[in-house]
């Protein structure tokens, strides 16, 4: 073996991978801080405890856990909800309200590593605390589109499968399952899409058989597209609560349809969620084509900041995951390429320009433009076949000519325009030629 390898799962960024993660870094942040969310961060390593109290999920088999030195039983976090509940919990009374925070971490799962898959991985989290209404939904599914609209994507990329587990339960109950049997249920019907009928052999195992016409019901349940077909699918119940809860729907899509957004959320009941701590609307996010494993997933979870200890918080949240938006970017040829470009590549004569060029190459970097030049001496020809290959948009020529003139030559490198400028004019024609600064 020739040295060292990361292990499975684990990526390394080099400078075009980092920059690429920098830009979706950004959009991200930049996302966030326009819908008004603060930004917060909190350990890697967590107590073991913070995932293992809630129940049975997948996540739970998949942590990177250990003893530390000091016998405890810790965790890398595998997401940020129950941190991010702590937080907000200790604090509870103290924080303003709405809570609207945002944060940019790695996570860490035992996954079996596959297309889109990894063992660390990057998320977004965005959560609302203390707004029991579908005015929080609506913010976050709206901030979950941007996230990716963003970067240039657009309806036709992507969209969001709005769902609800306040529905399901009710109905299941309606058909005579218990709590524990729903859970099972929805279990399944979490797995349904990728396993087919095969989804239903744990409940099976775990509860019994399965009624062939409460399957058949289930199942139709599951296909439903539309409000309307959730509102037929509802009227035989009759029910106040239910009438209260499609109230709530008609909010969440009338919201989103009111910001132009309708296009990009579909009603979808196939959407239930893994995770067993939500409580309400559950929402993912997924390429058009269907060739990605969700982009984003997020919902309502009401009870976990009790459950964990603290004041009885109404919250909700997404998050959205680098890995699979990296792949789709790349496959919309939307990731960028030049991330780290310069502004500005400067050509230098020799030793003499070099020194005479030194003085505006600082002071351009300190007004806050992206300076590049050859740190050794090269012929021209081939300094200007950098400064193109480097994506820099402006070439500052410094030859023993021009300084002998008492001038510089400014290049446009996307038209190949030149002109001369005095030497102290160097900084003003570079405002002109790229605005800003
Ligand atoms: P999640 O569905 O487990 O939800 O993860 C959200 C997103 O993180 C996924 O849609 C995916 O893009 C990304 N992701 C998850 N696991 C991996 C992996 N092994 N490799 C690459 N990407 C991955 C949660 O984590 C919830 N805590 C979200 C949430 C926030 N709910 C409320 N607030």
């Amino acid at each position: 073996m020739a040295g060292f390898q990361s292990l499975p799962g684990f990526r390394e960024f080099y400078p075009e991978d980092f920059s690429r993660r920098q830009h979706i870094f950004r959009i991200w942040r930049q996302a966030a801080t326009s819908y008004g969310f603060q930004e917060y961060d909190a350990p890697v390593l967590e107590p073991l405890e913070l995932y293992t109290t809630k129940s049975g999920d997948e996540i739970e088999t998949q942590l990177f856990s250990f003893t530390d030195k000091g016998g405890r039983d810790v965790s890398l976090r595998p997401e940020m909800t129950p941190t991010v509940c702590r937080l907000v919990g200790a604090k509870a009374g103290a924080l303003k309200r709405p809570i609207k925070w945002f944060s940019i971490a790695e996570f860490y799962r035992y996954e079996r590593a596959q297309k889109g898959r990894l063992r660390a991985f990057n998320q977004f989290n965005a959560d609302i605390f203390g707004e029991a209404g579908p005015e929080a939904e609506i913010e976050l599914i709206a901030l979950l589109i941007q996230c990716l609209a963003g970067f240039g994507l657009t309806k036709d990329d992507f969209y969001v499968r709005l769902s609800d587990r306040d529905l399901w339960f009710f109905f299941l109950e309606a058909l005579g399952f218990n709590d524990v049997q729903s859970r099972g249920i929805l279990g399944a019907i979490d797995r349904y899409e990728k396993m087919g009928d095969d989804a239903f052999k744990g409940y099976v195992e775990a509860h019994g058989a399965l009624d062939d016409e409460k399957k058949a019901r289930v199942l139709a349940f599951l296909q439903i597209k539309s409000l309307a077909d959730l509102e037929a699918a509802l009227a035989p119940f009759a029910s106040e609560k239910l009438n209260t809860r499609l109230g709530d729907w008609r909010k969440v899509l009338g919201g989103l349809g009111a910001m132009g957004l309708s296009d990009f959320v579909s009603v979808d009941l196939a959407v239930v969620r893994g995770l067993a701590y939500y409580t309400g609307f559950v929402f993912e996010a997924f390429d058009r084509k269907g060739d990605l494993r969700a982009l984003a997933g997020g919902g309502r979870y009401n009870d976990l900041v009790k459950k964990l200890g603290y004041a009885d918080l109404p919250a909700v949240g997404f998050a959205i995951g680098d890995v699979t938006t990296g792949l789709l970017l790349e496959q919309r040829g939307l990731a960028p390429t030049f991330v780290n470009a310069p502004d500005i590549y400067a050509v230098l004569g020799g030793e003499k320009e070099r020194f005479a060029a030194f003085a505006d190459i600082r002071a351009l970097r300190a007004a806050g433009w992206r300076v590049e030049y050859p740190l050794k001496d090269v012929a021209f020809g081939k300094q200007f076949k950098t400064a193109a290959e480097s994506g820099a948009k402006l070439a500052l020529i410094y030859g023993g000519y021009e300084l002998a003139k008492g001038v510089v030559k400014i290049r446009d490198l996307t038209d190949r325009s030149e002109r001369e400028i005095p030497r102290d004019r160097v900084a003003e024609a570079v405002r002109d030629a790229l605005g800003g600064h």
